[in-house]
């Protein structure tokens, strides 16, 4: 990993613009939230409550997908955090189930934020995060459940999930929150948005079959979180109503990117009702 790689650039530079859109923390997450049951609040309302239903959806993905891989009966006591951003998930795990939590993140300016909120959060101890790019981990058999969301869509498949077999215990199990491409063609307008190489679902299915894991659960839930991307542009739009009233510009929100945020935003909608892309929660479990 350089210093001048392109996520890495793009994740240094966001990080104040995640903070005031996704804040203030302590658990801060940088993905998709669910909004579950065709649930379609309204959007003509004070930014601050957009925000909140925005971080609030984000929680509720995290927690449902803990349910279904079964956290609730089994805590995870190590758990790895792969592309762990701000934090929100480290946290989640450590506060909400007690693990111990090693993130790894290729942006350096999230190690002292994560660290930060940690210490908030009361978990310091059982929250570390690393400085490390996945496809350079060598650790083995560390770790009882390995967990990614929205950062396997960064990664050389066939070397995640090889090293996060050598780095899981037999039995451990590897959690992924993800979008899948179901119509190629959209490949190039979402990779050059977020600079992600996001694949199909079947090309992480033989890559984790290669690397000796079996698929667990499989849940399609691009329908719940369809309505996110309605939320995020309603907040752009009550952002760009906030700065045309006299406010001041926090981080990169500047009115230009605000439009093309939204621009890119509605679009992104039309793919994710279509199924164009799916978002889906995987569960692997290690053989053995
Ligand atoms: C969309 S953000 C998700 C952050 C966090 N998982 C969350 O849900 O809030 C993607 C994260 O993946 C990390 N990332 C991207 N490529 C990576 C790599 N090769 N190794 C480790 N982390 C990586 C970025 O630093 C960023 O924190």
């Amino acid at each position: 990993m350089g210093t001048d790689d392109p996520v890495r650039l793009y994740y240094s530079r966001k990080t104040l613009d995640i903070l005031h859109k996704y804040g203030p923390g302590p658990r801060v997450h940088f993905h998709l939230g669910l909004f579950p049951g065709g649930y379609r609040p309204p959007t003509n309302v004070p930014q601050d409550l957009l925000r909140r239903r925005i971080t609030e959806a984000q929680e509720a993905i995290v927690e449902y997908a803990a349910r279904s891989w079964g956290a609730y009966e089994r805590p995870p006591r190590r758990l790895l955090d792969i592309g762990c951003g701000l934090g929100g998930g480290s946290l989640y795990w450590a506060q909400e189930h007690g693990a111990y939590v090693t993130g790894l993140t290729i942006a350096p300016e999230h190690i002292p934020i994560v660290r930060e909120f940690a210490g908030r959060a009361g978990v310091s101890r059982q929250v570390v995060p690393i400085l490390r790019d996945v496809h350079d981990l060598r650790e083995q058999k560390a770790y009882d459940a390995a967990y990614a969301n929205e950062s396997s869509g960064y990664t050389d498949r066939a070397r995640l999930f090889e090293v996060v077999a050598e780095a899981l215990l037999p039995g451990g199990w590897f959690g992924i929150q993800e979008h899948f491409l179901c119509e190629p063609q959209w490949r190039g307008f979402i990779d050059r948005y977020y600079r992600t190489r996001l694949g199909t679902r079947k090309e992480y299915l033989s890559a984790a079959e290669a690397a000796g894991f079996e698929l667990v659960r499989d849940e399609d839930v691009t329908d719940g979180v369809a309505e996110f991307w309605t939320q995020s542009t309603a907040w752009n739009t009550a952002e760009l109503e906030r700065l045309q009233a006299g406010g001041e510009a926090v981080g990169g929100w500047s009115r230009e990117r605000l439009r093309e945020s939204t621009r890119t935003q509605s679009r992104l909608l039309a793919l994710w009702r279509d199924h164009a892309v799916e978002t889906r929660l995987l569960c692997f479990r290690l053989r053995g």
